[in-house]
């Protein structure tokens, strides 16, 4: 991993910024990218001398973005090996209420724009390069609200499978991480919430919460040498809610009025 260079989407959000220490710990050089400013500087405040960390704040929807993107990860570092597409936006809904405005938001950001990003990165990866989508759980089952997210989340998967197979004998490697919930600023306003609770922890198998270091640390693994023969997977870092039917005995027991 010494000295590979990776551009982390949405890299100062709460799982972005854990991904960039996790790479940068492994010696990865990283280039964040997000809309704002202030959140990739102070990140880079934070990090300090501890890691090569290089940023450039563009709306990931806009036309000019990929080119810019990979380009700034040219300029900084001169050579691009990872690609992690995690930039997103939750949009909860049913899909008879979900306005055009929720649907055409999510597909700009979670589908156009890794789409156009892994085409332009793919034409300076070589072999011992990763892409990496950080999906959801919700784009492996369908949970009721899931709308316009579970849907791009699950389109994501199709454009990862197809690029593993595209780009796997030129050793490209392709994958999917779906992690449950993690508490960070998307979810935060759900976290204490009686249903929230209920449809997440009360169903997971797990004697604690996920944690960006658990997805970070999947990342970090995923682009490794390590898991050379690992393409085109989805990996669920999700304490088993998306494979098994576990009630937790409280939930099972609780008396209904
Ligand atoms: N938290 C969870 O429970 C959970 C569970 C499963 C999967 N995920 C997935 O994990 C990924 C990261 O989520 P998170 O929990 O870390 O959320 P977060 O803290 O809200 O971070 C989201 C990041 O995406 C960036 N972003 C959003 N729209 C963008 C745009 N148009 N252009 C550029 N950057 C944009 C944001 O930066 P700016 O606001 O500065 O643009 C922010 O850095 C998402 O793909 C999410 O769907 C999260």
């Amino acid at each position: 991993m010494q000295g590979k260079v990776a551009i982390v989407t949405g890299a100062a959000g709460g799982i972005g910024a854990g991904i960039v220490r996790g790479l940068g710990a492994k010696g990865v050089k990283v280039i964040g990218t997000g809309r704002t400013e202030a959140k990739l500087k102070a990140l880079k405040d934070a990090l300090g001398s501890s890691m090569d960390f290089d940023y450039i704040a563009a709306d990931i929807t806009a036309e000019a973005a990929p080119k810019a993107i990979v380009d700034k990860a040219l300029a900084s570092f001169g050579r691009l090996d990872i690609l992690v597409n995690n930039a997103g936006s939750f949009n909860f809904g049913p899909v008879d209420s979900t306005t055009d405005e929720m649907l055409d938001e999510v597909l700009a950001i979670s589908a156009r724009a890794p789409f156009r990003l892994s085409r332009e990165a793919l034409a300076h990866l070589g072999a011992g390069s990763s892409i990496i989508f950080i999906g959801s759980t919700w784009g492996i089952y369908g949970p009721p609200g899931g709308g316009a997210y579970s849907f791009v989340k699950a389109g994501q998967i199709g454009l990862m499978q197809t690029m593993a197979a595209e780009y796997g004998a030129k050793g490209i490697r392709s994958n999917y991480i779906a992690p449950t919930v993690v508490r960070t600023e998307m979810t935060d306003a759900y976290w204490e919430l009686d249903f929230f609770k209920r449809t997440n922890f009360e169903l997971t198998p797990a004697d604690r919460q996920c944690t960006v270091e658990d997805v970070a640390n999947t990342v970090a693994f995923l682009c490794s040498d390590e898991a050379g023969m690992i393409n085109g997977q989805t990996i669920a870092v999700d304490g088993g809610i998306s494979t098994t039917r576990y009630v937790a005995p409280e939930a099972v027991f609780a008396e209904r009025k």
